[in-house]
């Protein structure tokens, strides 16, 4: 259990246009423009007029994307969320990670690909010659050109634009881009969603690396929420089908919560800026509080590492900080209770036992950021059961590798059970303490109505093939036979 507790953060995501070699096997399908039937009139999505974007917005005030799943590094430690893709349209799982920027699905191409994934699940690989609207994006593409700014020296006509993507824990995917309907529910009342749609340009997984041990983590793909035009919310926002704006509410106790884009108007939060110039989501973190005290912290040391601020990423399960914030933070949580054993598990994770209420016998720990921003981190939030211990989930940067040594990487470990708000229109990130199994409402920017956005707990065994329920059916049978 405990090596899965990878962080996957995108290392970087490249467009190998070298290997256009291998990109050669997939020629034929390439088009250039696709057009789409939208409201009854034929049209490109890349042009829609400006009525067209009013008319879109007037209908359309958010999305709810349903998930499931649970941060808790002690349980599974991702969230995923359930869409459909394609005409007729087939549902995927994919893991929501805001710390990448494009969304890809494993492609019947694959033969590396995991066929079962997490909880037996049987996987559902995508297949472009099975969906009437699939299309091929060929490197001379707008999108490709932009993706591969700079390397793009050989595009051939019709061939494929190719992508990798590299992740922080050494799991890659690669494979080609096509361009399919994404289907989504449309927030259109009171805890009430119809199913709407539009065009995505995502990666169609062909070959990938997943760490062997992990696999039984493995679901159909990824849908990265990242600031970068070429992730799907980008996507959806320029063609004016949503507002530029996303939150997620992950509930760490009883899993799944919301996750939902559009224009959050309840709760309110307080907000800080993103860093510019970041790939992802960075804010500046000034101070760091254990109980009442504050560590003594000299302010460039939250200017470490090639990368600027700490890192917002849904995609990491637990909390890294250099090594220079770690030591004296496990120094002063560990001085409420003196007299613990510590035991050091997989040369990284420092457990011990304790039976009692953590919450009373360890400090909180607050984060402070830029423009007075707090994020407060209860012990039950960070110290996670292993067995019959207590772990601690801050982890030091300094065993990560490359240009993530002396990062800051808050994970879900930090963001379960709070409302964070991403607003990509204003460049700012806020959060608020919340209740995830609630509600939070959601305004339709033109005719100002507000609606109710509940919560999600995707089933976990929600895509058990029918054989496998028969044989676990059959096993119940058995073992109640044999009692
Ligand atoms: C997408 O939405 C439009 C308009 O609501 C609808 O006519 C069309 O059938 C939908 N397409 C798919 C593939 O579901
Ligand atoms: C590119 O693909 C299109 C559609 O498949 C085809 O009509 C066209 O002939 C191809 N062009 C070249 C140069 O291969
Ligand atoms: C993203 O798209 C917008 C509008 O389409 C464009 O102005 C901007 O330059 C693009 N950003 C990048 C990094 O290419
Ligand atoms: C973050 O901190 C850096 C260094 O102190 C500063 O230059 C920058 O203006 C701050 N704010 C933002 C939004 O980047
Ligand atoms: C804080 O650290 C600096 C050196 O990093 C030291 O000079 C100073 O005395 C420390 N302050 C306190 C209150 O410990
Ligand atoms: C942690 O914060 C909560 C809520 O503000 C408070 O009730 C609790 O006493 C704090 N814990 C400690 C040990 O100070
Ligand atoms: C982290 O930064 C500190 C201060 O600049 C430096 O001394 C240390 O070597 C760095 N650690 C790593 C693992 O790069
Ligand atoms: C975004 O910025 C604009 C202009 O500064 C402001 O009017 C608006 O209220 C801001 N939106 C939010 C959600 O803070
Ligand atoms: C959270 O909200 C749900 C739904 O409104 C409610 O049933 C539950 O009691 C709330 N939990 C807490 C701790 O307030």
């Amino acid at each position: 259990m405990m090596n899965k507790m990878i962080s996957r953060w995108l290392l970087i995501s490249i467009n190998i246009m070298v290997l256009m070699e291998i990109g050669n096997c997939f020629e034929g399908g390439g088009v250039i423009s696709v057009k789409y039937k939208f409201g009854g009139m034929e049209r490109s999505l890349s042009s829609l007029s400006a009525h067209d974007t009013i008319r879109h917005l007037q209908i359309q005030a958010g999305v709810d994307l349903p998930i499931g799943g649970s941060g808790r590094p002690d349980a599974v430690g991702l969230y995923y969320a359930k869409i459909g893709i394609g005409t007729p349209s087939k549902e995927y799982i994919v893991q929501v990670d805001t710390g990448s920027d494009i969304m890809w699905i494993n492609c019947v191409q694959c033969r590396d690909c995991p066929r079962r994934g997490y909880h037996g699940l049987e996987l559902t690989l995508y297949d472009p010659s099975d969906s009437l609207t699939s299309s091929r994006i060929s490197c001379d593409r707008e999108f490709c050109k932009e993706i591969t700014r700079g390397t793009s020296s050989t595009c051939r006509t019709n061939q494929s634009c190719l992508y990798t993507e590299i992740y922080g824990d050494g799991t890659y995917s690669m494979g080609y881009f096509v361009e399919d309907v994404v289907q989504y529910d449309r927030v259109s009342g009171d805890l009430q969603t119809k199913s709407a749609n539009g065009s995505v340009i995502f990666g169609c997984g062909a070959g990938q690396f997943e760490d062997v041990d992990s696999s039984d983590d493995a679901l159909d793909g990824m849908l990265g929420f990242g600031k970068s035009n070429s992730s799907m919310i980008s996507q959806l926002s320029s063609s004016g089908r949503v507002k530029k704006m996303f939150a997620h509410c992950l509930d760490g106790v009883n899993g799944g919560g919301i996750f939902a884009i559009g224009h959050v108007v309840q709760p309110k939060v307080n907000t800080t800026p993103l860093v510019p110039n970041q790939l992802h989501y960075h804010v500046n973190m000034t101070a760091v509080q254990v109980g009442v005290g504050f560590l003594n912290l000299t302010t460039d040391i939250f200017m470490l590492g090639d990368k600027k601020g700490a890192f917002i990423d849904s995609g990491t399960t637990l909390a890294y900080l250099p090594e220079l914030i770690y030591e004296p933070l496990l120094e002063q949580i560990l001085s409420w209770q003196p007299h613990l054993k510590l035991r050091k598990l997989h040369d990284q994770y420092t457990c011990f036992d304790f039976s009692d209420s953590v919450d009373e016998a360890f400090p909180n720990v607050t984060l402070h950021f830029q423009n007075s921003l707090l994020l407060k981190v209860y012990p039950h939030e960070y110290l996670f059961s292993f067995e019959d211990m207590k772990c601690i989930g801050w982890q030091n940067s300094g065993m990560l590798t490359g240009d993530n040594k002396n990062a800051t990487i808050l994970g879900d470990l930090v963001l379960s059970s709070k409302l964070v708000l991403y607003d990509l229109e204003n460049q700012t990130i806020g959060w608020t303490e919340y209740n995830c199994s609630s509600y939070i409402k959601i305004k339709d920017e033109l005719t100002g109505s507000v609606h109710l956005v509940g919560a999600h707990s995707l089933s976990r065994g929600c895509r058990l093939s029918s054989k496998l329920y028969l044989f676990l059916l059959l096993l119940s049978l058995l073992q109640f036979c044999l009692q």
